[in-house]
């Protein structure tokens, strides 16, 4: 008999779980993975997810164009909110310490239709963010290959051919942006061949990414004009443009740069002790990355006079003007390249994998289940992403493809936030390893604020959002809805 709309998930209590230990998952037909990942590692995978185009390139136009130097609070503004949801996020990768990560929470909470609609979502913040970054990879490369190493690059092939001025798409002149297209289907290639995410590797990327950025902070302080910091809030100059209003802009926006925390509830079913790592493994790297993101700003903005930052790759920008420092700029460009690519990676991962979960539970055809024989991979969702992001990257602009990720992972952290409090009321005998401390108050706050930042760029780039929802619900109800293994149940 075929049931609702809302049909939740059964969760059956996880038992305490040991180093080596594969068990069964606490949702009902979930199986998890072996457990090999200590709260080292899942903080390193926190960072490797997390710093990437949201610093290295985003930071710019945020500053320039909104928050001036007082992009220091934008980051402060999405840090909080981050922080309410990542507290979310804790408690259910340590309740239920499963690979679905939003999507498996709100099955369990807030039923089939809302997980639906919440996987959809996650798609935006996976595949699209892949792209974002992929696009922020080709600029670096592009610099490096130009300015530093001297070999000439067409710039006809090494940006999207539109991009989004003023409220419309203009034309660039350009063909498309063959990096990004590059490094996106060369790592979907390594993702097909079942190279998966080996801890030991993003640790030595992470290593690369943190040593570059601290050597950022410690030579470009001595350039810091104190100068460049006045006005700390620039004037308004209309909607969104500096002023208070631009600083809760330029939040929204450099709100990507926290993206990737949540990826790592996605490796709970890799965890040796969920219940007590993911907590700290989401909450470490979210502090880290937090403090990093302050003072990189503080840097930055005080090195260059903001109005310069408007550019790709804003933190090359604010050394060019030092000679001194141009091992620097060479040196950033490295770490920049090699840290997005570990971004790129994750996200590429990720996304089949979210892909694989709903097609178990009949939300989506058999295809996105089929497991490579050989590699061991879900290949055809690889593939199926692969070739989605190679033509998001190549042909879609930086800006657009930047604010989708963020408004499709807000609506998903603040579904998080919701479920935490649902399923107090719900099943409150559930043993929680980590408790959001007082959740009364700070679940619904970080509903409103996540939504709060989703209507900055909503408002904007509403058409586009609602197209998306609309495609999704056709595919819900013309496959999901009937296929539904939980709805058809018995
Ligand atoms: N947070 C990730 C980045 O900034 C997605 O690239």
């Amino acid at each position: 008999m075929s049931k609702g709309l809302f049909i939740v998930k059964p969760v059956e209590p996880a038992p305490h779980v040991d180093a080596g230990e594969p068990v069964e998952g606490s949702l009902q037909g979930e199986a998890t993975l072996k457990r090999t990942l200590d709260a080292r590692h899942l903080i390193l995978l926190g960072i490797g997810a997390v710093i990437g185009a949201g610093i290295f390139v985003l930071t710019g136009q945020a500053a320039a164009n909104h928050a001036g130097p007082a992009i220091m609070l934008s980051f402060v503004l999405a840090g909080a909110a981050c922080a309410l949801a990542g507290l979310c996020y804790a408690e259910f990768a340590a309740l239920l310490p499963v690979s679905g990560s939003a999507y498996s929470y709100s099955y369990a909470t807030l039923g089939e239709f809302v997980a639906w609609f919440i996987g959809w979502c996650l798609v935006l913040e996976y595949l699209f963010a892949s792209s974002t970054v992929a696009v922020g990879w080709s600029s670096y490369l592009v610099s490096f290959l130009t300015s530093t190493l001297g070999i000439p690059f067409p710039a006809e092939l090494a940006q999207a051919p539109i991009t989004w001025q003023d409220g419309k798409f203009v034309s660039t002149g350009a063909l498309f942006n063959l990096p990004a297209i590059a490094i996106v289907a060369a790592v979907s290639g390594l993702c097909y061949r079942g190279i998966t995410q080996s801890a030991t590797v993003n640790a030595v990327v992470v290593a690369i990414k943190v040593l570059v950025i601290a050597a950022f902070i410690g030579f470009g302080i001595q350039y810091i004009d104190p100068a460049n910091w006045t006005p700390f809030i620039p004037e308004a100059q209309g909607p969104g443009k500096f002023g208070w209003d631009g600083i809760t802009r330029a939040a929204a926006i450099v709100f990507f740069a926290y993206i990737g925390f949540d990826a790592v509830s996605t490796a709970a079913g890799e965890a040796k002790n969920p219940q007590r790592d993911m907590p700290i493994g989401i909450l470490g790297s979210l502090v880290i990355c937090t403090i990093i993101y302050i003072v990189v700003c503080a840097v930055m903005t005080g090195m260059t006079s903001y109005t310069l930052l408007n550019t790709a790759k804003p933190v090359v920008t604010a050394i060019e003007p030092f000679p001194a420092l141009s091992w620097l700029k060479t040196a950033t460009e490295i770490g920049a390249i090699a840290g997005l690519s570990s971004v790129i990676l994750v996200m590429l991962m990720a996304q089949p994998r979210i892909f694989y979960s709903m097609s178990r539970d009949g939300l989506l055809p058999k295809l996105f289940g089929k497991v490579h024989p050989k590699y061991q991979t879900p290949y055809i969702g690889t593939i199926f992403v692969g070739v989605l992001a190679c033509l998001l990257a190549g042909l879609m602009p930086l800006n657009v493809l930047g604010e989708l990720v963020s408004m499709g992972t807000l609506l998903a952290f603040a579904t998080v936030c919701a479920g935490v409090l649902v399923l107090r009321y719900t099943r409150p005998e559930l043993p929680r390893p980590f408790r959001v401390p007082l959740a009364i108050v700070v679940s619904p706050l970080g509903v409103v604020a996540c939504l709060y930042l989703f209507w900055q760029p909503f408002t904007e780039h509403w058409k586009i959002f609602v197209g998306w929802t609309v495609l999704g619900l056709f595919i819900y109800f013309g496959y999901g809805y009937r296929h539904s293994k939980l709805r058809n149940a018995g």
